[in-house]
C-alpha cells in the first residue's frame, strides 16, 4: 500500500476583483450583512482573456515548476471541477499537451462539488506505482459562470479560482485516511444540466446546506483522526472548504481546537467550491507556513450533497 505526500503546491487567482459594495450596486445587499454572515470581503471573477482552463494550467505549471520532476514519473493528472469549458475534452486531458504529460498519463475530470479535491487526493494515492509516483491534482472552477446575479442569497458567495498540488507516493509514506461520503439531496443544491431553458444557475437553500455542514464536519474531523490513529494535537493545520467563517468557526470549536489551526482565507476569494482547499495550500506555502513534515487535515463538503477529508503530510517542501 503506497500513501502519498503533497510535495508542491500552485494556484491562479483571476484578475478580476469584486467587492462586496461592486455587488451592492446590482442586488439588495451591504458589505455589512455580507462580512457578518459569511466573512466574505473580496472574491475574483476571470477577466479578459482568461478561462476556466487558463486557471487551471497557470495553477498546475506552477506546482510542477516548484515540484520540479521527471514528467514521464506522472502518472495521473486529475481535474476536480464543477465544469470546464467543455463536456469534452475535459480540463485534464487537455493539461496533457499543455502541460507535456507523456501520452500514456490517466487525465480524467471528475466532479463531487466542493468536496472534490479530496475525493481526487484519494484517486491520486490509488493511481501512483513505484514506477510513476507521481500524480497532479488540480481543483479549478469558474463559479462566475453559474451564479444567478439576480439571486442575492448566492451570487455574493460565489468566486472562480484553481489551486494545484503534485503528490509523490512511496511505500514508507502513511495512508492519507481518506473518508468520502454522499447524501443524495438534489433539492437544497444544485445546478441544472444542459437544458433549453437559459442558463444553469447554482441553487441553493443556505440554511439547509449550513446544518448539514455543521453536522458532518466535526463528525468527518473525528472519523479521519480515529482511523490515522492521531488526535487533533497532531494536526499543524486544519484546512477547510471556505464556504462560511461561521462553518469553519463551529468546526474548531466542536473540535476543541486551538482557533490558529484553521487556515482561512474566504475573505479575500469568496466559496470557490474544490479550488478552496487547494488554494489555501497554496496561500500557506507562500506565506512560508507549510514545511516538510507537517500534517494537514483537509475536508471539503457541499453539492450532492458530499463530503470528504483526509490526513496529508507535507513533503519535499523546506
Ligand atoms: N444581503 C442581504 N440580505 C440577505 C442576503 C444578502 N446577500 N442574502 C439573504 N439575505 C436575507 C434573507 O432574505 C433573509 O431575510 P429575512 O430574514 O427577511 O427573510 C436573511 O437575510 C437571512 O437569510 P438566511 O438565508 O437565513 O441567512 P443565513 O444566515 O443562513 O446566511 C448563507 C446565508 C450565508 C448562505 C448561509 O446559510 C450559508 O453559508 N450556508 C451554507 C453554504 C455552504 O456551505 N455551501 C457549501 C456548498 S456550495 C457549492 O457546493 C457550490
Amino acid at each position: 500500500m503506497m500513501g502519498i505526500k503533497i510535495i508542491a503546491t500552485g494556484s491562479y487567482l483571476p484578475s478580476k476583483v469584486v467587492t462586496n459594495d461592486d455587488l451592492s450596486k446590482i442586488v439588495d445587499t451591504s458589505d455589512e450583512w455580507i462580512v457578518k454572515r459569511t466573512g466574505i470581503r473580496t472574491r475574483h471573477y476571470l477577466g479578459e482573456g482568461e478561462t476556466h482552463q487558463t486557471m487551471a494550467e497557470a495553477a498546475a505549471k506552477q506546482a510542477l515548476e516548484r515540484a520540479n520532476i521527471d514528467r514521464s514519473k506522472i502518472a495521473a493528472c486529475i481535474v476536480t471541477t464543477l465544469g470546464g469549458d467543455y463536456i469534452t475534452p475535459t480540463c485534464a486531458c487537455m493539461l496533457q499537451a499543455a502541460l507535456e504529460l507523456e501520452e500514456n498519463t490517466a487525465c480524467f475530470d471528475m466532479n463531487s462539488a466542493c468536496a472534490g479535491f479530496p475525493y481526487g487526493l484519494k484517486l491520486a494515492q490509488g493511481l501512483v506505482t513505484k514506477e510513476r509516483p507521481y500524480a497532479l491534482v488540480v481543483s479549478c472552477e469558474a463559479l462566475s459562470r453559474l451564479t444567478d446575479f439576480t439571486d442575492r442569497s448566492t451570487c455574493v458567495l460565489f468566486g472562480d479560482g484553481a489551486g494545484a498540488v503534485v503528490v509523490e507516493g512511496s511505500e514508507d509514506t502513511p495512508d492519507i485516511c481518506a473518508i468520502l461520503g454522499s447524501r443524495s439531496n438534489q433539492p437544497v443544491l444544485y445546478i441544472d444540466g444542459s437544458t433549453e431553458e437559459g442558463p444553469s444557475y447554482i441553487h441553493m437553500e443556505g440554511q439547509a446546506v449550513f446544518k448539514f455542514a455543521v453536522d458532518i464536519i466535526p463528525r468527518c474531523i473525528q472519523w479521519i483522526l480515529d482511523q490515522a490513529g492521531k488526535t487533533v494535537e497532531d494536526l499543524d493545520w486544519l484546512v477547510m472548504h471556505q464556504a462560511n467563517e461561521r462553518i469553519i468557526d463551529h468546526a474548531v470549536k466542536k473540535m476543541q481546537m486551538p482557533p490558529e489551526k484553521a487556515f482561512k482565507n474566504i475573505a479575500k476569494y469568496g466559496n470557490m467550491s474544490s479550488a478552496c482547499i487547494p488554494i489555501a495550500l497554496n496561500d500557506l506555502y507562500e506565506a512560508g507556513q507549510l514545511r516538510s513534515g507537517m500534517r494537514v487535515l483537509c475536508v471539503g463538503f457541499g453539492g450532492g450533497l458530499t463530503w470528504g477529508g483526509c490526513l496529508i503530510e507535507i513533503g519535499g517542501i523546506s
